[in-house]
């Protein structure tokens, strides 16, 4: 089978019929790769970036209920009014914040609340700061509507922590905003309170945005309290943040997110969501509410399970020649590093090819990290101590000098 050559021919053709913004799109790593581990057979796939668990019990039902009691037309713009009640009160209970329906925006997905964040402020002469590795969403959307981009590194060794120092180093006068998401997509890493602290003070006095992507929000391990941009920050004036039901509570599929901002912030991004998907689908705006509403059981239980795998998973790369981990705090990735200079794409796909198991390399999430690989341990204990069956005599026989 092809590797995704229709990807290619797209996002590379000087086809004049396309918008050549869309050259700021990258091919897409992760589709590269399950399309080639589609064509092959016994395939272990470290490569999930979606909870394994099915959707608590009280959702379905909730949507079910919601389709048969003929609650399939638009809602309000912003949202369902029963949602938008239930977030406020939800948030404002967490970080201690007064919230009101009015600071908030449902959207498709935490995807529609980014795509709106950022394409609603990016601009040619505007200047962002994102941190590499990162989602693979953020950059591109910025260059695509002219923005310009620095990436501020983050390291294995270091936990891939992100260094408050470094991205106020990277303000430049024409700076317009930072992007933060903590637990991070492809690291796990949880930034603490003192980094957003920092940043947001910085970013606060010299009228800098915050857009924080927050989905793995509820995914954060050992007892840890989470820091979010809600709880740290001083005003919600330069604020963004953006989270989704996808993660929490296994409802990737139904697609509901949403994004926290000033009233005023709110009010502009109302019209442009109308104009981009008019409203998030009804029947499953009421299963989040029934989530919300729903207590902590299910969270607790995906922590728990969760937290087994991403212990096998640190103790098992620690055992595995080549490779350099750390302890992920949050979200369900691990990013270890080969050796410096080893090209990880070469190392992913001959991996898949070789042994069958199926890991997204490092750049498909930016320009620093070449050399790493994300692992993704939402699959179950026994698929993670399978794959490494595979990979440790794999990776033994290797030669990167
Ligand atoms: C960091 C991050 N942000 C946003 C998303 C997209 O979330 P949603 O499914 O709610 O659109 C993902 C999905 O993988 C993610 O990892």
């Amino acid at each position: 089978m092809a590797l995704g050559t229709s990807d290619v021919d797209l996002y590379e053709s000087e086809d004049p019929m396309w918008n050549p913004a869309l050259l700021t799109i990258p091919i897409p790593g992760i589709r590269k790769m399950v399309n080639l581990a589609s064509s092959l057979e016994d395939v272990i796939h470290l490569s999930i970036g979606q909870p394994d668990l099915p959707a608590p019990k009280n959702v379905v039902d909730a949507a079910v209920e919601a389709l048969q009691a003929g609650q399939t037309g638009y809602t309000m713009d912003a949202g369902l009014p029963e949602l938008l009640d239930s977030l406020a009160t939800y948030y404002g209970d967490r970080y201690q914040r007064e919230l009101t329906a009015d600071n908030i925006l449902v959207t498709t997905g935490a995807t529609e609340a980014i795509y709106l964040a950022l394409t609603a402020v990016a601009a040619p002469g505007r200047h962002f700061i994102v941190p590499d590795p990162a989602f693979m969403l953020y950059a591109p959307l910025i260059r695509m509507n002219g923005g310009e981009v620095t990436e501020i590194p983050t390291r294995a060794e270091n936990n891939h922590q992100l260094d408050p120092q470094e991205v106020i180093d990277a303000i430049e006068p024409h700076t317009h905003a930072i992007v933060l998401n903590s637990p991070s997509n492809p690291t796990g890493t949880l930034y603490p309170k003192e980094t957003l602290e920092a940043i947001l003070e910085e970013a606060a006095y010299r009228g800098i945005h915050v857009i924080s992507d927050e989905v793995y929000d509820h995914l954060v391990y050992d007892g840890k309290e989470y820091p979010s941009v809600l709880s740290c920050c001083s005003d919600l004036d330069h604020v963004m943040v953006v989270s989704s039901f996808s993660k929490t509570y296994s409802m990737a599929g139904m697609r509901i997110g949403w994004l926290i901002a000033s009233q005023a912030a709110i009010k502009k991004l109302r019209r442009y969501h109308m104009f981009t998907t008019t409203v998030a689908n009804t029947p499953f705006q009421w299963a989040g509410v029934a989530a919300l509403r729903g207590g902590s059981e299910f969270t607790d239980h995906m922590l728990a399970e969760y937290t087994r795998r991403r212990d096998r998973l640190v103790e098992l790369v620690e055992q595995t020649p080549h490779l350099t981990g750390y302890k992920p705090e949050g979200a369900f990735y691990l990013f270890p590093s080969l050796p410096e200079g080893v090209n990880g794409t070469n190392v992913a796909l001959r991996l898949l090819k070789e042994t069958g198991v199926c890991t997204i390399p490092g750049e498909t999430f930016g320009n620093s990290c070449n050399n790493a690989l994300r692992l993704s341990y939402s699959t179950s204990l026994d698929k993670i101590e399978e794959a490494f069956e595979r990979i440790i005599p794999w990776m033994a026989k290797q030669d990167f000098g």
